[in-house]
């Protein structure tokens, strides 16, 4: 079969990033232009600025994926690009870009769904293949997804208040660690003892795969203002390695969970917080007991970037899915 080339955009959020992959899993480039700079002076992103920066930011990308694949655009078989869900402003100026190309150079158009290009990223590095348990936790959502095949879900259970993501940013701002905050704690939470705070667990009712968040945050933000009136100081790598702890077990559980429940063997991670160096030593643990297969991706692909969006792509390519120059940015788009 002749080989598929995919252009792949990603500008959901804060990062711009543009991807050259063939046939489903070559990576022949992956730039990605991070504004984390620009965003942490805010202590999280600001979508004006995310918007305006995307803008200055794309061509030059465009162009530099291109160069590092010693790829042209005539060699392009299809042009994929993040159509939701995400900031609107920031999704649309990887969709205009999108459009812009493909009407040029006559080549079909294929809008991705922004989870299913995390969950994709599985695809990458590893000869990994639905079905299997995805769960997904980012900056903006914790989805337990069964992926019964190649863009085939059935989402068993999500967040019902805060993303994994933002309560790691929120609970790193509260302690002084600043934006963006999943990194910084995995580092700090090395140097603290896990067992020194007792933080809540939120299962929700029995067998549901739902998740909550903002009961541990605010158990966190409670324990150190407690701490300022009592005068005692406050340790923050035994706060950071105690949160950490917290919300990675009730992930874990909740994934072995479904994967057992499913009847299912493989259970791969994505989004973000799947580069969380606790969340994949503690799954690595459990997965081995439950003699189930465990996948996640390289930290670079776990993170927003366009090779994962490529490689969704490449599937719905195959199927012949294709979308008009209608469409549209959906920021809150379902899965
Ligand atoms: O997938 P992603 O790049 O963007 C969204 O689609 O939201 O995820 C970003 C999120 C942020 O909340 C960031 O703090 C978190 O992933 N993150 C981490 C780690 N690396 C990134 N959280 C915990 N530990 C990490 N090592
Ligand atoms: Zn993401």
């Amino acid at each position: 079969m002749k080989d598929v080339i995919i252009m792949a955009i990603e500008t959901s959020c804060d990062e711009t990033s543009v991807a050259l992959v063939k046939n489903g899993k070559d990576i022949l480039s992956n730039i990605i232009s991070s504004q984390i700079d620009l965003h942490e002076k805010f202590g999280g992103v600001v979508p004006e600025i995310a918007s305006r920066k995307h803008i200055e930011n794309i061509d030059p990308v465009i162009q530099e994926a291109l160069d590092v694949a010693h790829v042209s655009l005539e060699d392009i078989d299809a042009i994929a690009v993040t159509y939701g869900p995400g900031l609107v402003g920031a999704l649309l100026v990887g969709l205009a870009e999108a459009k812009a190309i493909a009407f040029a150079t006559n080549k079909p158009l294929i809008g991705i769904h922004h989870i299913e290009g995390h969950i994709s990223a599985n695809y990458i590095e590893n000869d990994f293949q639905p079905p299997f348990i995805g769960m997904v936790v980012s900056g903006g959502h914790t989805h337990l997804v069964h992926v019964k095949d190649y863009g085939v879900y059935e989402i068993l259970g999500k967040t019902r208040d805060d993303a994994a993501g933002e309560a790691f940013d929120k609970v790193a701002r509260a302690i002084g660690l600043g934006y963006p905050g999943g990194p910084k704690i995995d580092k700090i939470a090395k140097e603290g003892d896990e067992n020194a705070i007792e933080f809540p667990r939120s299962y929700l009712e029995n067998g549901s795969y739902d998740f909550s968040f903002s009961g541990v945050k605010s158990a966190v933000l409670n324990y150190i203002n407690q701490c300022k009136m009592k005068d005692e100081p406050i340790h923050v790598p035994n706060i950071a390695a105690s949160f950490q702890k917290a919300v990675v077990e009730v992930i874990v559980n909740k994934t072995i969970k479904a994967a057992q429940t499913e009847g299912l063997h493989k259970v791969a991670l994505a989004g973000g917080v799947a580069a969380n160096s606790k969340l994949r030593e503690m799954m690595t643990i459990a997965c081995k007991e439950a003699d189930i297969v465990l996948n996640y991706p390289s930290p670079v692909y776990c993170t927003d970037n366009a090779a994962m969006i490529g490689v969704a792509a490449y599937h719905e390519y195959l199927k012949g899915v294709r979308h008009t120059m209608a469409l549209n940015a959906v920021p809150y788009l379902k899965l």
